[in-house]
């Protein structure tokens, strides 16, 4: 949730460490924007400390007016608030004497520590509980002057979940970091080295970098990296690359990078079907490290995920049961891992997730490994936790997706659960490669349709500045146009801060159709005539229904499909495409609807408010 960052090397091809810190606090903010902070270590054995409430902007401006000394180290942190309000106080970095730490996590047991240095005498400034491990480290600094032991001793001590760093006046060349349950990566440089919640904290500097295990200690300082165990036990962390560049992470003369992102969805979904074909056209899927004979014998696939990751397992249910006739349950991960769920060695646990760091995830599949199950995460960020964990992984490769409303890793989650599902079928004699491979290439045309929705989709941001008043959407759908339709919802929710509520269609005569009244807007995402007829006509009457009530109806239809027309008041067609593969197509004018919407009523499309983009704590 919040964000970290930490340099050494003031004498590094980087500049300056401060300046270091914000970029990579700049790269962060996506993380969390309550609060943004730096701490310094100045050559004389000084620190020097900033924070402010509110988005990194007004750091950069208290910076403007009072600004630091030159420094050897830098920590940044930006916040999204757990313990204690969005304050300067409550800010990072917490200060100790001559120590400055900051924190990414809960500290579950911080009141029985509070009360112990209470009791102690110390007196406390915010209401943080990072602030009570700050002090704790200083103390047990002070008692062995060595900040690697005294970080991984109060380590020890801790519960919950955390990313620490920490500076020490008396050192003024190191930064040391420790994780549990939280991200943190190591960037190498050249007479300087970094660390990061992610490799975008340090994407302008190096692509070089190592993932960090569990309970690991990491010292860094200009010319070393060090890594133990929280007892100090020396380990070896594994170096990758990383395989996108600084352009990535920028908005690429885009007004948002939400904007960018659902621009970049065709090449999303291009890259993440790149090279899983051989040339007798079987799928390849190097990273899938489960063996054929535990895949064959999986009677049961469960999906967990969160928010739209958990959409994408909804649009993979359908699929994968059709292609592999294996039962598919999609749970959101938080409600799965306290349910007691039934699985067991037959069970095959996929998680699904864009920054590979949901907590809620990653205790749902930690419980699934527990009982046996066997899992496989669909992931978008290398080096994150989730896919460390897990049995096998299969990459996504949308790239970094910044903005906080997930798009592009949407259809590339999307499109992996396609491929799992092929790979499935097809080696559980379901599907002939033939068959596959058939499946394949109409996948492959998908990036050339998604570029027509996209350069189709100006009514749509038309229609969506006339309705920047509207009060309440309702999305309908059927079929796997249910998910997209509660993914339609959802990025209108979280961006506009619009009630919006999605249902499936056969739900309305339920209950929701008690909504309609006059003018009550409703996307309805109808199934292809070609395919299932059925659900063609009977998405086509539900809109008559609502539209008997009055419903202005704002309808997603693929080419050539007069029938909905004298139904609805818009319509936005889509390529012709098959039924199962259509939510990569379907979702993208409900995507652009909300981005739009959200910039009609001029608020910030990338940071909505009280959201970050990688949920860490539970
Ligand atoms: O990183 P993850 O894919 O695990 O994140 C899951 C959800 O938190 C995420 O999809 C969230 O719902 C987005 N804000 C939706 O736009």
């Amino acid at each position: 949730m919040c964000g970290i960052v930490g340099y050494v090397g003031s004498a590094g091809p980087s500049g300056r460490p401060l300046d270091v810190a914000l970029e990579g606090l700049r790269r962060l903010e996506y993380r969390g924007y309550d609060s943004a902070g730096v701490a310094l270590v100045v050559p004389g054995g000084e620190l020097a400390v900033a924070k402010k409430a509110g988005k990194l902007a007004n750091l950069v401006e208290e910076l403007d007016a009072h600004p630091l000394p030159p420094a050897t180290a830098a920590i940044g942190h930006t916040r999204w608030a757990t313990h204690g309000g969005p304050t300067d106080v409550n800010a990072h970095p917490h200060v100790s004497g001559r120590l400055a730490l900051i924190h990414n996590g809960i500290v579950e047991n911080y009141a029985a520590l509070k009360a112990e240095l209470l009791a102690e005498g110390v007196e406390f400034l915010s209401e943080t509980d990072t602030e009570v491990v700050a002090h704790l480290v200083s103390r047990a600094y002070d008692a062995t002057k060595d900040l690697t032991a005294a970080l991984a001793g109060v380590a020890r001590r801790l519960e919950g979940t955390f990313t620490l760093l920490v500076v020490h006046a008396d050192v003024p060349d190191t930064v040391v970091g420790a994780r549990h349950d939280s991200p943190l990566v190591v960037g190498l440089g050249d007479g300087e080295n970094f660390l990061g919640s992610d490799v975008a904290a340090f994407i302008g500097s190096t692509r070089q970098a190592l993932e960090l295990g569990q309970d690991q200690v990491v010292t860094i300082t200009p010319t070393s990296v060090t890594v133990t165990d929280l007892d100090g036990t020396p380990v070896q962390a594994a170096p990758y690359t990383v395989d996108w560049d600084i352009s990535a992470a920028e908005k690429g003369g885009f007004r948002s990078f939400m904007d960018k992102e659902i621009n970049d969805q065709p090449q999303a979904v291009a890259d993440t079907l790149l090279g899983r074909l051989d040339l007798a056209g079987h799928l390849v899927l190097d990273e899938m490290r489960i063996g054929e004979t535990v895949l064959r014998s999986v009677d049961k696939i469960v999906v967990v995920a969160c928010g739209t990751a958990a959409y994408a397992g909804h649009v993979a249910k359908y699929a994968v049961e059709h292609w592999c006739r294996i039962p598919v349950e999609v749970e959101l991960a938080h409600e799965f891992r306290y349910r007691d769920p039934v699985v067991d060695e037959r069970t095959l646990v996929v998680a699904i997730s864009q920054s590979g760091e949901t907590m809620d995830t990653l205790m749902a599949l930690r419980h699934a490994k527990e009982q046996g199950a066997t899992t496989l995460a669909i992931v978008n960020t290398h080096g994150s936790t989730i896919p460390r964990e897990a049995d096998a992984v299969l990459y996504t490769h949308a790239g970094p997706e910044i903005a906080v409303a997930s798009t592009k890793a949407f259809l590339a989650q999307i499109t992996a659960a396609y491929l799992l599902g092929l790979y499935l079928a097809e080696l559980r004699g379901n599907k002939f490669p033939d068959e596959v491979a058939a499946t394949l290439s109409e996948l492959r045309e998908m990036p050339g349709k998604i570029q027509q929705v996209l350069d189709r989709s100006e009514r749509v941001r038309e229609i969506a500045r006339w309705m920047s008043d509207t009060q309440s959407v309702l999305f309908l759908g059927r079929h796997v146009g249910y998910p997209v339709a509660l993914e339609g919802a959802l990025k209108l929710k979280e961006l506009a801060y619009i009630h919006a509520e999605g249902f499936a269609a056969g739900e309305l005569k339920h209950g929701p159709i008690a909504l309609i009244e006059p003018g009550q807007p409703v996307f309805v995402v109808v199934p292809s005539p070609r395919g299932r007829n059925s659900l063609h006509s009977k998405v086509v009457s539900n809109i008559q229904e609502i539209r008997a009530r009055g419903a202005r109806t704002l309808v997603v239809a693929e080419d050539g499909d007069d029938a909905v027309v004298p139904y609805a008041d818009e319509v936005f067609f889509v390529p012709q495409s098959s039924t199962l593969l259509a939510p990569l197509l379907a979702v993208v004018p409900l995507q652009v609807f909300a981005s739009e919407l959200a910039h009609a009523k001029g608020l910030d499309v990338d940071q909505p408010r009280n959201l970050a983009k990688s949920v860490t704590v539970e």
